[in-house]
């Protein structure tokens, strides 16, 4: 039987700085979760980890650029030390950057590839042996991917972004082909618009937009989900509108 360093199941958030992490970490620690919560913004993960205090769990926060591996690796070690096992890991840390293709700079190509699907990788291949933990002692672990309705239709102006979030599509499905018999089950959400600051170029009131909650039901609802049950993708699309399902992409 593996050493549990906590009865509470642990949770590792990246992106938790941000509106839709910050509503995932904030759903988990309402669900009795212990949690790491990382971005690079070491003010706003303090008052955060102080906020999500409250429900009565542990808030590690943990500060990383998460396009340095050495700082990927930091971050998994810290969790792993802190708490034993990862029973849900979530990579929402990601975003574009508005140019047309041939008015990108390279260093901002590799920014986009490198936030939005190399980071993830890194995090899921340090964080294995922490999910193995947690499969060991709960039955399963849950990994989620924040990818984009971009991840699923190529966006004009997001090009680089647009391909790391179906390259992060990809990994998703690849990584459940791997290891999704052993318990480790991986779903990438695929969001049209959120209601988000990253969001606020658009066009769009933010009412009319999917909210940061429903991205965080959905991780609650997975990590519940019976051990033989993988529910590899979700869409999350506002009826009409840019990024929805009405074709307007
Ligand atoms: N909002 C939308 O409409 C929408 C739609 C589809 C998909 N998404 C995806 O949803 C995810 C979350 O987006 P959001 O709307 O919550 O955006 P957001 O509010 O801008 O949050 C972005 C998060 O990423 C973190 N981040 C950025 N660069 C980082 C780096 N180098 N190292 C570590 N962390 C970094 C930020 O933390 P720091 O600033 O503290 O580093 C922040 O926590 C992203 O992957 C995004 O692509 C968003």
């Amino acid at each position: 039987m593996t050493e549990q360093h906590t009865h509470n199941p642990t949770a590792l958030v990246t992106g938790a700085t941000g509106g839709i992490g910050q509503a995932i970490a904030e759903a988990l620690a309402a669900a009795g979760y212990d949690l790491t919560i990382t971005g690079r913004r070491q003010d706003r993960l303090v008052t955060l980890a102080e906020e999500l205090g409250r429900h009565g769990t542990q808030v590690a926060s943990t500060p990383a650029d998460l396009t340095k591996e050495d700082e990927i690796e930091s971050l998994v070690a810290a969790h792993g030390s802190a708490y034993g096992r990862m029973d849900v890991m979530v990579n929402c840390a990601g975003g574009g950057i508005l140019a047309g293709l041939g008015r990108q700079k390279t260093r901002h190509i590799d920014l986009q590839l490198d936030l939005n699907l190399r980071s993830a990788v890194l995090v899921f291949q340090a964080g294995l042996p922490w999910l193995r933990e947690a499969v060991a002692v709960r039955g399963h672990a849950n990994v989620v991917n924040v990818s984009s309705a971009a991840g699923k239709h190529g966006q004009p102006g997001l090009t680089v972004y647009s391909a790391a979030k179906h390259g992060l599509v990809g990994f998703t499905e690849a990584a459940n082909a791997e290891f999704g018999n052993e318990g480790i089950r991986s779903t990438v959400l695929c969001p049209g618009l959120v209601d988000t600051p990253l969001a606020a170029a658009y066009d769009t009131p933010g009412e009319d937009m999917v909210q940061p909650r429903d991205l965080a039901t959905a991780v609650l609802w997975l990590a519940q989900l019976s051990p033989r049950c993988l529910i590899p993708e979700i869409s999350f699309l506002p009826p009409t509108g840019p990024l929805s399902g009405d074709g307007n992409r």
